[in-house]
């Protein structure tokens, strides 16, 4: 009984708590970047959010939508945490499909619009669930913008780039070359820095609540433990009279 305890919570531990995993299949090269969100306590980074945002923006935006995300939630406190002028501003920066006009009208976006995809060719997925459709997720990503071999092939009239974390050529061009940008608060703008700080806040696209279900995580591991050791504590002091009688006699 002891022992199944302890090993049952060993092992629910073991599972919620890990946190690196052998992402990728043979072939993919995939580097375990130490995210703020990493780990059964880990949070995301609002400053980093900000500026993975600028980095969607400025250079991925061109041809990736993420049609599953509200402007307005750039605004969440776990989240980016922007500033609901600067979510107003951001979202008029868009040209959003005017469902009021005739076909193919657009208007400038307004915070409850969400992102829209931009038209353009070779079928670039759509951003807002990517972080979580790819094994090793932000970290795939991160690998990813990394990952150019600088190795190139033509097929037809398209160009394919070999990417080691990709495990193969893709039809997507190094996005990004590092200073890329230029980020408002003095953080560097190296390829390495602007690769995790646009992964960061792909994570957070694809899942804005990591954080409070992650402290949800905790609660219930925190109860699952209180409730195992009063078990074990009622379970010995029930059989104590069954088994050592001389003692209660
Ligand atoms: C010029 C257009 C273009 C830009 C700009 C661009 N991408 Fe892409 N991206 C593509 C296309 C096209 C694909 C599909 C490639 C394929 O499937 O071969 C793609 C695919 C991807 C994938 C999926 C790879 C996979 O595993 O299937 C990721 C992740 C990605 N892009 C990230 C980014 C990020 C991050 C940025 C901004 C820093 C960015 N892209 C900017 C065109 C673009």
């Amino acid at each position: 009984m002891r022992l199944s305890i302890a090993s049952v919570l060993t092992v629910g531990l073991i599972a919620f708590s890990s946190a690196s995993f052998a992402a990728g299949g043979a072939g993919q090269k995939i580097t375990d970047y130490d995210f703020s969100f990493d780990g059964m306590l880990g949070a995301y980074d609002q400053a980093q959010l900000q500026r993975g945002f600028q980095v969607y923006e400025a250079v991925c935006s061109g041809c990736h939508g993420m049609k599953h995300v509200a402007f307005r939630t750039l605004a969440d406190e776990n989240g980016p945490g922007f500033s609901d002028a600067a979510v107003k501003a951001i979202a008029a920066n868009y040209e959003v499909a005017d469902d009021e006009g005739n076909p193919g009208d657009t208007r400038p976006g307004k915070p409850f619009d969400y992102f829209p995809t931009p038209d353009v060719g070779g079928n670039p997925p759509d951003m807002s669930l990517l972080a979580k459709a790819r094994n090793g997720g932000a970290d795939y990503i991160y690998s990813l913008l990394l990952g150019y071999t600088g190795e190139e092939k033509e097929l037809g009239d398209v160009t394919l780039y070999e990417n080691s974390a990709y495990g193969g050529y893709l039809n997507m061009a190094p996005p990004l070359y590092g200073d890329d940008v230029e980020y408002a608060d003095g953080t560097d703008t190296s390829l390495e820095q602007v690769s995790a700080d646009i992964s960061a806040f792909l994570m957070w696209a694809a899942e804005p609540k990591l954080v409070e279900r992650k402290q949800a995580g905790v609660w219930s591991m925190t109860f699952l433990i209180f409730f195992a050791t009063l078990v074990w504590f009622t379970n010995r002091k029930v059989w104590a009279k069954i088994k050592h009688p001389e003692n209660h006699s």
